[in-house]
């Protein structure tokens, strides 16, 4: 068991880079908040916890992060409610993850103290940058690496856990397209696809790219085993309505146990609508659409919330067959979802799960 004993040294700005932006329109990911959490892991304990101003840093370029791939993160989102309070969604399952990530990335586990203090001292820094746009939010990405100074394939000695944070407006301003995959796979059984670790994100690009190319925003990954049965929507859990009843794939080792995901079910939960998590196979959804069966499908996770899918292709010999889905202003559930999901961030209902913590004032 990590102890931890030292309080967070601040070093804070006496001004604030927000008056450059306007942080309703900023694109997403490129503009980070005055400042940042770190903490350093040597000797076996975390230790050095600081806030800075945001910064560039000096590294070996043996770090082993670079050659090694240990490297994990997390997303998640702080939202500014119509009172104007900062609330931040369901932090703790974010430091859960980030430790899940941890233990199979061979890394040192964040004791929640850091995880939590770090990031709500930083939060109460920098609450300036939380957007108070309809669909704004500030965008946090705790992340941790392995920065010991040494080529040669072992568990590094030396990590930095880090939390910096940008301001994030709408993450696709258009419902989305999605490609079936069965050439290349996110992840096999004893692999790493239930965490979030880099190497992840790096083995999606080219897959992506070739999508992308082809007209689809987003591939609809496969199970590597018998290619047969739907995993994900890209960098986010898939969902679909088949005869009213809510359709996601179980949780395996194969895909990432979203949060905004266990959210959409306890809702759905709560509303009484009939939920299934278990195998999805490509069969049953795409003769599900044929048939009128299956009335959505959408993406869910923190950087879109709820993504309409509105089209399904897969190859066919050289040619791509489009399985189209009713419109998306149709919708009855995937929007009941978005709705209140916003609602409840911005404060609007009430957080009957215990899911917003709020920052000082
Ligand atoms: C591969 C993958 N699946 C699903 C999700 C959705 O998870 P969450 O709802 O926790 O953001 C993410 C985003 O974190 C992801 O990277």
């Amino acid at each position: 068991m990590i102890t931890y004993s030292e309080s967070i040294q601040i070093n804070a700005l006496d001004y604030s880079r927000v008056v450059k932006y306007n942080i309703n329109e900023v694109p997403f990911g490129k503009v980070f908040t005055d400042h940042m959490f770190i903490a350093d892991y040597k000797e076996g304990h975390w230790q050095n916890l600081r806030i800075v101003p945001y910064q560039k840093f000096e590294m070996s370029y043996a770090m082993s992060a670079l050659h090694y791939g240990q490297a994990i993160f997390e997303g998640m989102k702080a939202f500014r409610q119509d009172n104007g309070d900062v609330v931040v969604f369901r932090m703790r399952d974010n430091w859960a993850r980030l430790n899940r990530s941890a233990v199979r990335m061979a890394m040192p586990e964040v004791p929640e103290e850091i995880f939590v203090e770090g990031l709500l001292q930083l939060l109460k820094l920098d609450k300036v940058w939380v957007p108070d746009s309809e669909n704004g939010s500030l965008y946090i990405r705790p992340f941790m690496i392995a920065t010991e100074e040494a080529i040669g394939v072992k568990i590094s000695s030396e990590y930095q856990f880090i939390i910096i944070a940008s301001p994030a407006g709408v993450y696709y301003s258009k419902p989305i397209k999605a490609l079936i995959q069965n050439t290349f796979y996110r992840s096999v059984k004893g692999g790493i696809g239930y965490v979030k670790a880099a190497g992840n994100y790096g083995r999606s690009l080219y897959p992506t790219k070739l999508a992308q190319d082809r007209g689809y925003q987003q591939i609809l990954w496969l199970d590597a085993e018998k290619g047969r049965y739907i995993e994900e929507a890209g960098t986010m859990n898939v969902m679909f309505v088949k005869n009213g009843t809510l359709i996601t794939p179980e949780l395996t080792d194969t895909l990432l146990s979203g949060i905004t995901r266990d959210s959409v079910l306890k809702l759905a939960r709560k509303m009484g609508i009939p939920t299934e998590e278990r195998r999805v196979s490509v069969e049953e959804i795409l003769t599900g659409i044929e048939k009128g069966e299956v009335t959505e499908a959408f993406g869910v996770g923190t950087a879109a919330t709820v993504a309409h899918i509105t089209t399904i292709g897969r190859e066919e010999g050289d040619l791509i067959r489009d399985y189209v889905l009713p419109p998306v202003e149709e919708r009855k559930y995937s929007h009941l979802f978005d709705k209140t999901l916003r609602d409840i961030r911005k404060g609007r209902i009430p957080d009957e799960f215990g899911w917003l913590i709020k920052v000082e004032r």
